[in-house]
């Protein structure tokens, strides 16, 4: 039999620990036995899966015991074991958090189907916490990417708003976060332990709508075979998302604003009220104010939902922080694809910072993604980004992409793996940046010149640029010396 969990026991009664410890050992455990509590505090570092104590020990009392444990290590169970005249004790010790408690002398099977219980009981806890942790890790504002200065007003605000439940609206074009900034919102609040529950307003049929939301009883309608909770429902406790708003029907925009008022509703075909607690997040990327002037969207409801407004920017007014966003997606790509990529060229880079962006960072991320599924070499190169991206490359003539061994090669000596190098390729003003790119750049001029002995139109030739950007170039070079 494989050797299973470590396990401590706990108690001065020999002939009783050598019974609990035989019957353990035939269950595969591993045992650590200790005659006084003491001993035991401190071994805890040894990470025992569940500890069987008992509480009428000389010395440090058992429940004093259970208290040091639960102090050191919250997440341990304790199967506390007592005399079966000393329940007062076992009972206090439930309360302190044991796990369970046993009178002596303790059953044989009891004893076992308890520690398995507990075992297992604990590594579901654990998973559920790491679980969690990587959700909010994922989902924290400081995974959200950007150093911008309007991203940070987003980071203020989402650290502002994620502490008290007021209703939140997300504005911004398609693809700039905004479901990204509510699930940090939800995640950083007081609601995370509940769910995210996320409604596409605008793809469910108007007549499931409210289904939908408030669910149904059994019978409500044909077909209704038993009763369902709606997401109202589902999201007790947690955050309710609703997206693309303005695409809700006029009929349960009314039911939505008296679900609003008092946080009550009743399921379709029902009557009983249920009332839940979550918070409300709302988004879209249409203009809502134009859809109320329209009459197509109430403006009571509007301003119910518009308590504090989270606007986020395009991507083309926060262009600083395109390298940052370009290395996370570098990075959130690499074990999905099996290509060490750790760099952009400088000209891809150049294209990508000139690029307006119309789809804002999921364009951006999916564009990464498919340099890299289409790089031969560790490098996103200017001819792996799409044609319309690449003639954003400055001194780009027509269609022309041909590849530039000499600027593309003496990028790739720069490792673009950290953010602060990625950095450096940016055309920006921000620190160490362009020189690197405009060193580069300038001696792959003087080179093409050189090789070319000086003839302009076969240098600009070689480099693919017009001779017009070439003596524009040569200009600012010379008068910089
Ligand atoms: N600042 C950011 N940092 C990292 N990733 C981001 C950032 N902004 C957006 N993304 C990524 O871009 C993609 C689109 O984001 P999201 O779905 O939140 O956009 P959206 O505003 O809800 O778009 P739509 O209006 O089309 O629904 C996601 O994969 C998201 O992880
Ligand atoms: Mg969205």
């Amino acid at each position: 039999m494989a050797t299973k969990e470590l396990i401590f026991v706990v108690d001065t009664d020999i002939t009783h620990r050598e019974m609990m410890v035989r019957w353990l050992k035939d269950q595969g455990y591993q045992i650590k036995v200790f005659d006084n509590g003491e001993l035991c505090l401190n071994m805890l570092d040894e990470n025992p899966a569940a500890i069987c104590l008992d509480i009428n020990m000389p010395g440090l009392s058992g429940l004093e015991i259970l208290k040091r444990i639960r102090l050191a290590n919250r997440d341990i169970p304790v199967m506390v074991i007592t005399k079966n005249d000393a329940l007062g004790p076992a009972v206090e010790a439930m309360k302190i958090g044991a796990f369970d408690y046993m009178v002596k002398p303790v059953d044989k099977i009891r004893l076992q189907t308890n520690v398995e219980r507990a075992i297992e009981m604990h590594s579901m806890v654990n998973k559920i916490q790491r679980l969690q942790g990587e959700l909010k890790k994922t989902y924290s504002y400081k995974n959200i990417v950007g150093h911008s200065e309007s991203m940070r007003q987003i980071f203020g605000q989402i650290d502002e708003v994620s502490g008290i439940n007021i209703n939140v609206f997300i504005g911004g074009e398609s693809g700039t976060g905004k479901e990204l900034v509510a699930k940090a919102i939800h995640f950083s609040s007081a609601y995370r332990m509940g769910d995210f529950v996320a409604i596409n307003c605008g793809a469910i049929p108007e007549e499931l709508q409210e289904n939908e939301f408030f669910g149904h009883e059994k019978g409500a309608f044909t077909g209704a075979d038993d009763s369902r909770p709606g997401k109202l429902e589902v999201a007790n406790g947690g955050t309710l998302f609703l997206d693309e708003i303005g695409e809700m029907s006029p009929k349960m925009q009314v039911k939505l604003l008296r679900f609003l008022q008092d946080k009550s509703f009743e399921k379709v075909g029902g009557t009983k009220k249920i009332n839940v607690d979550l918070r409300v997040i709302s988004a879209t990327n249409r203009n809502l104010q134009d859809a109320v002037k329209e009459g197509r969207f109430r403006e009571d409801l509007y301003y119910r939902l518009m308590v504090y407004l989270i606007s986020l920017p395009p991507l083309r007014v926060r262009k600083d922080d395109i390298p940052l966003l370009i290395n996370h997606f570098l990075k959130k790509y690499k074990d999905e694809i099996p290509k060490k990529i750790t760099s952009v060229s400088s000209y891809a880079m150049e294209a990508l910072d000139r690029y307006p962006w119309p789809g804002n960072v999921r364009q951006l991320e999916n564009e990464i993604y498919r340099a890299m599924v289409t790089t031969q070499t560790n490098m996103v190169q200017i001819e792996n980004l799409s044609p319309d991206i690449q003639k954003h490359r400055e001194g780009h003539v027509g269609d022309d992409n041909r590849f530039i061994p000499a600027i593309e090669n003496l990028s790739a000596t720069q490792p673009v793996v950290s953010a602060p190098e990625v950095q450096s390729l940016s055309s920006h003003p921000t620190p160490p940046v362009g020189s690197t790119f405009n060193e580069i750049e300038k001696k792959a001029f003087l080179e093409a010149l050189e090789r070319a002995n000086g003839k302009v139109p076969q240098a600009a030739k070689a480099l693919g640029i017009s001779r017009a950007t070439f003596y524009r170039k040569l200009k600012k070079y010379r008068s910089a010396n």
